[in-house]
């Protein structure tokens, strides 16, 4: 599977984009602001459903006009296949809000439905949140990674979101007491169970991934540091535990938080609160590591989620590298650039071409972005 085009349409500062790309390495190069994260942005959005950088759809919509495009044409062994995101304002909300809708060859599809047609590993400079940030970029991490080995683990979470958005309305409105308490046990069951299925899942690729992680970071380390990933559930006590014992330590957690969830109108466990700390030698990274520590470890993430997804989806997934060579020191970039090897296609930005090295620009294409523009 390798990106063979992609076009564009109103989408950021792109007014309209045709695009070929090479089998092994694209290089994209210009000045701030000329569209180089945009670019990125809308293979990730058509790969992965969703904008890495924002939750708004609506900012993807070039200004002033009221809708996008991205068209992905994927060649498979079985011929191209044309993943295709198009973004529309709403024309009572101008400018808020937005709808995105999939097509696959041209028929519509759900965004659970498209996943996995086009596997991307994004590193970018955000990604030192990875480590240091707030959970909500490790559940990210992992929901992206899990989706795109298995689509069923990506219907879960949309059927996660759905009932838990459902349940948080009925513990609202039984605050407001608009309803009444005894309608809650049923919610209470269906959020436990599809939450304990992906906490599950969560378990067992996490014990997968954290081996390869290991082996990355002690490379990274010149074999000195230790990198552990620790699941960190919210409400449940996972380890070897069956499904349904999962299922019922979750439903004992809302129970018991009953009140407490009715006061705040939110779920209290769950999914949605799990964590992964990553720790370096016996302490947690984000509140101990260096910012070399920490960046070693970011790396391994990253290198491990490649890793990880070629070895179980048996394919190389796309490597979209966004301004992130300029940034590692000299021992670093070496390991990402043997991770270029085996040859992932990969898409790579750059301020400038000196930020990269010899090795990477006689094999890559390249291009010049300017002002939404790419040129040779
Ligand atoms: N919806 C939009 N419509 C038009 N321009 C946009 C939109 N969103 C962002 N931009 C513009 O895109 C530019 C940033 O592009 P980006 O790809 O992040 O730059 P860089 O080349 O530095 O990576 C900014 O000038 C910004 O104003
Ligand atoms: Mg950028």
């Amino acid at each position: 599977m390798f990106l063979a085009n992609v076009s564009l349409f109103d989408f950021r500062n792109y007014m309209e984009l045709d695009l070929a790309l090479e089998r092994s390495a694209t290089v994209f190069f210009g000045g701030n602001a000329q569209g180089k994260t945009n670019l990125l942005e809308a293979v990730a959005l058509a790969a992965l459903t969703r904008s890495p950088r924002t939750q708004q759809a609506a900012e993807l919509v070039r200004f002033g006009q009221a809708a996008a495009r991205v068209t992905c044409g994927v060649q498979t062994d079985t011929g191209l296949k044309e993943l295709e995101v198009r973004i529309n304002l709403s024309p009572v909300a101008a400018g808020s809000r937005a709808s995105r809708k999939f097509t696959v060859n041209g028929i519509p599809r759900r965004s659970s439905d498209v996943i996995g047609s086009l596997r991307v590993v994004l590193f970018w400079p955000d990604d030192l949140q990875l480590v240091k940030g707030p959970g909500e970029g490790r559940r990210r991490f992992l929901n992206t990674l899990l989706s795109q080995i298995d689509r069923d683990h990506a219907r879960e979470l949309n059927r996660y979101s759905h009932l838990l958005t459902q349940r948080n309305a009925l513990l609202r409105a039984i605050r407001e007491a608009r309803q009444p308490v005894d309608g809650l046990d049923v919610w209470t069951t269906a959020v436990a169970e599809s939450g304990a299925a992906i906490m599950v899942e969560r378990q067992r690729r996490l014990l997968e991934l954290q081996p390869i992680a290991a082996a990355f970071h002690r490379e990274l380390s010149d074999d000195r540091e230790r990198l552990e990933l620790r699941y960190r559930p919210a409400g449940a006590r996972i380890g070897e535990a069956p499904l349904e014992l999962v299922v019922e330590q979750l439903k004992a957690a809302m129970r018991e938080a009953r009140d407490e969830e009715i006061g705040r109108g939110q779920t209290a466990v769950g999914p949605q609160r799990d964590d992964v700390e990553v720790w370096l030698d016996d302490h947690e990274a984000r509140l101990y590591a260096s910012q070399g520590q920490q960046r070693s470890a970011v790396l391994s993430l990253k290198l491990a989620e490649l890793h990880y997804l070629a070895e179980v989806t048996g394919e190389q997934p796309v490597l979209l590298l966004d301004d992130v060579m300029s940034e590692l020191d000299p021992a670093r970039r070496e390991r990402l650039l043997a991770a270029l090897e085996p040859g992932p296609q990969a898409l790579i930005t750059a301020a400038d071409l000196n930020d990269l090295p010899k090795s990477i620009l006689e094999r890559a294409a390249v291009f010049r972005v300017e002002q939404g523009g790419i040129h040779a």
